[in-house]
């Protein structure tokens, strides 16, 4: 019955009759705006609305690129540029009376549409409302949109979407698509983690047998990580990006305000190096293979300086392809086996008078952020860097938990929340699991438990709070063998995110949000995004 009266609500919302509605169908915008002043009647964009904008920088063109963009998918016809007052006009205009950089005040009322901002983000993220609150199906020739006000700024200033593409391989076409669904949500992070054990994905041209090797695996794993025995799909998988296909993401993320990090994961989750470049594990023997198995490794890399130098070769040309200050490094699942069973591991701690292997991974980390410093990067790390002492201007990306988080921000180094259980995507969307989804991780993350969760641990104080810079949703492809299965984890929980991270925690209400879902959701129809719909039945 639910069923067919949501069905009917749809239908009924694409059938032109979208303005009838009220509230969260009329206001369909997520992450929930902090402001929204509800006002009667509609405005009418059409071919002979025009748009200023009272600046000339290139982030003034990408503003009204995503306008006219929008209206043209939506309407056909674009929108006339000229310097224009009064009636069916779009306004973009810098106010300096807003306070945050992203912020922005948007009124739309009969007579035309204001945009106001601090910073171009800010007039970018007002474009996002604005697309937001048209009809979810083309509506040739004009597009009829809500009157409202709305005051609206972030809550965090980092909001992120972590992709796994080493796990499994994805095109540029579906970066960039995942780019195109982050700026829709006001997500301002693209972290991608772009090596594994299973695959290196980026081209480093002064180590080519990084794309020649790392980059390909034999086969695959076939099923759950933990399935006895473990069996293999004997199909070759693996694809990697170049230096100028990476260039282009960071461009196209540029002109949507999206900030894209890489992570190079060290020393740890490196088979796939190793497997090109034996030399630099702790054995030197030649039998390793980029990994066809899920899980982590003993084989890591060993502290050498020639590690140091290859890494910081890597870095080198990591670091001209991505402009970011930040430069994920890993750090996580650092298996010691191997340093406690090498006699160069065990010389160097007692030569730097290391505690153990564990003080070794902190001189590793810090070696690492040294460099990057110099050259003017800041590091993020998985929380196991704080193990052995954290690298002194680390920022923790705290996924084990909150722990790590809490130590981090105890000790005045910022914080990006991601807990597994309530922020990793790779994990199935109902508890219904394998009846209803594709093979996914074993455990189960409703949509619910992530749209509740408050990155602010109780246990911090106020001052410790501002520590918490940051919210991700994280997805690991283990199980993502298709571009389907990666859509249908991350959305719509990445949505519960994008309004986690944005909305003050007391204006969220888990109903009210999915009010709005089931109507926004119908946008992602046109760009031919698999989402779960799973949340329809098992609210
Ligand atoms: C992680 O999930 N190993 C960061």
């Amino acid at each position: 019955m639910k069923k067919i009266l949501i069905l009917i609500i749809l239908l009924l919302s694409n059938s032109g009759l979208f303005n009838v509605f009220s509230g969260n169908q009329r206001y369909p915008v997520i992450p929930k705006p902090v402001r929204l002043v509800e006002i009667d009647g509609e405005f009418v964009i059409n071919k002979k609305t025009s748009v200023t904008i009272d600046d000339l920088s290139y982030q003034a063109v990408y503003v009204v690129n995503a306008l006219n963009n929008a209206i043209s998918e939506t309407g056909g016809f674009e929108l006339i540029k000229k310097q224009k007052t009064g009636r069916n006009c779009i306004t973009i205009k810098k106010d300096p009376t807003i306070d945050h950089k992203e912020g922005y005040i948007l009124t739309i009322n009969k007579r035309g549409i204001s945009i106001r901002y601090k910073n171009l983000h800010g007039a970018f993220n007002a474009v996002q409302t604005i697309r937001q609150l048209f009809p979810v199906v083309p509506a040739k020739g004009s597009i009829s949109i809500p009157c409202v006000e709305i005051e609206d700024a972030p809550m965090l200033e980092y909001r992120g979407y972590m992709l796994d593409v080493a796990r499994h391989f994805f095109p540029l076409s579906h970066l960039k698509k995942t780019i195109d669904m982050l700026a829709f949500y006001k997500i301002n992070v693209f972290h991608i983690h772009l090596t594994d054990d299973q695959g290196w994905r980026i081209e480093i041209k002064k180590h080519p047998k990084l794309h020649e090797i790392a980059a390909w695996r034999s086969e695959t794993q076939k099923g759950h990580r933990t399935d006895v025995p473990t069996t293999f799909d004997g199909i070759p998988h693996g694809g990697y990006y170049t230096q100028e296909e990476l260039k282009e993401l960071v461009s196209y993320a540029q002109e949507r305000f999206i900030r894209v990090i890489p992570e190079i994961d060290i020393p740890g989750h490196t088979h796939a190096v190793l497997a090109a470049y034996p030399q630099y594990g702790c054995i030197s023997d030649t039998s390793y293979t980029v990994s066809t198995k899920w899980g982590y490794h003993d084989d890591i890399l060993c502290p050498t300086e020639e590690t140091f130098s290859f890494l910081q070769d890597v870095f080198d040309e990591v670091m001209t392809i991505f402009p970011d200050k930040y430069i994920h490094i890993g750090g996580d699942e650092v298996q010691k086996r191997r340093w406690k069973e090498s006699a160069f591991c065990q010389d160097m701690i007692k030569r730097l008078d290391l505690k153990d292997e564990k003080g070794l991974q902190s001189y590793f980390i810090h070696r690492i952020e040294e460099y990057l410093n110099a050259e003017g990067r800041e590091i993020i790390g998985w929380d196991e860097i704080l193990e052995g002492g954290l690298a002194p201007n680390a920022t923790v990306m705290s996924w084990r938990g909150e722990k790590g988080g809490i130590e981090a921000a105890k000790s005045k180094h910022n914080v990006i929340m991601t807990p597994s259980a309530f922020m990793y995507l790779n994990f199935y969307n109902t508890p219904f699991k394998d009846k209803l989804e594709p093979l996914a991780n074993t455990h189960v993350l409703p949509l619910e438990k992530v749209y509740n969760y408050s990155p602010f641990p109780k246990v911090l104080s106020d001052e410790e709070k501002k520590h918490i810079i940051g919210l991700q949703a994280s997805l690991w492809t283990e199980y993502c063998k298709t571009i389907e299965n990666a859509e249908s984890l991350t959305y719509p929980r990445l949505c519960a995110m994008a309004e986690g991270a944005w909305t003050p925690i007391e204006n969220k209400n888990y109903d009210d949000f999915y009010n709005r879902l089931i109507y926004n959701i119908k946008h992602l129809d046109r760009w031919g995004v698999g989402y779960s719909k799973l949340f329809l039945e098992h609210k």
